[in-house]
């Protein structure tokens, strides 16, 4: 993968950084001039932990003046999602409590659009913009692992060994979304589509590097993560009832019902056994558990309105 566009100044002047190795001029780097360019930029800089550019050089990774861009903008950023986080349930029981304050979040289903209305084109430019997270799909979460207790650790690893396809590479979920791209047409190379992603598919990819990526944050990311996947399994199945209704290829289909039963299994497992151990090992990371559920609530609602606002205006 290339270096994204940049979409305003400081974006400009940090891919520019990043291309040239001169990262002298990240130092006195200009403000974001709007959130999609504080987001691309971050988004940019996150990248450099996972797979990384072709256009970069590998030792701009740890560049301190680099470092100090991703601090800012991460501080902005986290400042900016819990001040959009409501009053969280108090310390009670805990895997109920969390159920009910999934079941009580009430959002816009972009699934439900998926399965009963949406358009072939619609449905394409969804799997365009997923495709930024679902061809690494999980790797944020195994930056959290070795900041994990045994207990909580086990449970995480059983969660990720699924993810990861138990040892088998054509069963990776990345790998099983790459193949329906594909065989959809569309491009399954890592980051092609990042050019077109709306602001809430950077800041919903962002997030996930920012949990992960922070020790301290590591019950917000697992939080997110329980929440993800206890709101996965029926909007994978009504996705799934889309693709078949507009003629999708098998592979894509297949993405997703093999989501419909996993994140079933999974949800009690991030719930009951990741999340409900490191409380009970960590009782006041309460709060960043559910600021972690609610990040993931949230951002999927902001996606859903702006793609639903967006198709049926
Ligand atoms: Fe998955
Ligand atoms: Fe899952």
């Amino acid at each position: 993968m290339l270096t994204p566009t940049a979409r305003g100044p400081l974006s400009v002047c940090v891919l520019e950084s990043l291309r040239t190795g001169d990262t002298s001029r990240a130092a006195d780097a200009p403000d974001a001039g709007s959130p999609e360019d504080a987001q691309i930029t971050l988004w940019a800089l996150y990248e450099q932990h996972y797979r990384g550019f072709e256009d970069v050089a590998g030792d701009l990774e740890w560049d301190p003046q680099l470092i100090a861009v991703r601090r800012r903008l991460e501080q902005d950023f986290e400042r900016e999602l819990r001040a959009r986080t409501p009053r969280v349930p108090e310390p009670g029981n805990f895997a109920e409590d969390f159920f009910a304050f999934v079941a009580d979040h009430d959002g816009p289903s972009l699934a439900a659009h998926i399965h009963r209305s949406a358009s072939d084109d619609q449905v394409r430019e969804f799997l365009r913009h997923k495709s930024i997270y679902h061809l690494k799909e999980s790797d944020h979460t195994t930056w959290v692992i070795p900041r994990l207790s045994d207990t909580v650790k086990a449970a995480v690893m059983e969660l990720q060994y699924d993810e990861y396809g138990g040892g088998n590479p054509h069963r990776l979920h990345a790998h099983l979304f790459a193949q329906g791209l594909a065989a959809s047409g569309l491009s399954a190379e890592y980051g092609a589509y990042i050019d077109e992603v709306p602001v809430e598919v950077l800041e919903q990819n962002n997030v996930m590097s920012l949990f992960g990526l922070n020790r301290r944050l590591r019950a917000a990311s697992l939080g997110f993560l329980a929440a993800f996947e206890a709101t996965s399994s029926s909007p994978s199945r009504k996705i799934a009832g889309g693709l078949e209704r507009l003629g999708f290829p098998a592979e894509m289909v297949e993405y997703y019902t093999e989501h419909v039963e996993a994140d079933a299994v999974h949800e009690q497992l991030a719930v009951r056994t990741i999340c409900g151990a490191l409380l009970a090992e960590e009782p006041s990371l309460h709060e960043d558990v559910f600021f972690g559920a609610w990040t993931s609530l949230d951002q999927d609602d902001r996606y859903a309105q702006r793609m639903l606002g967006a198709w049926t205006s």
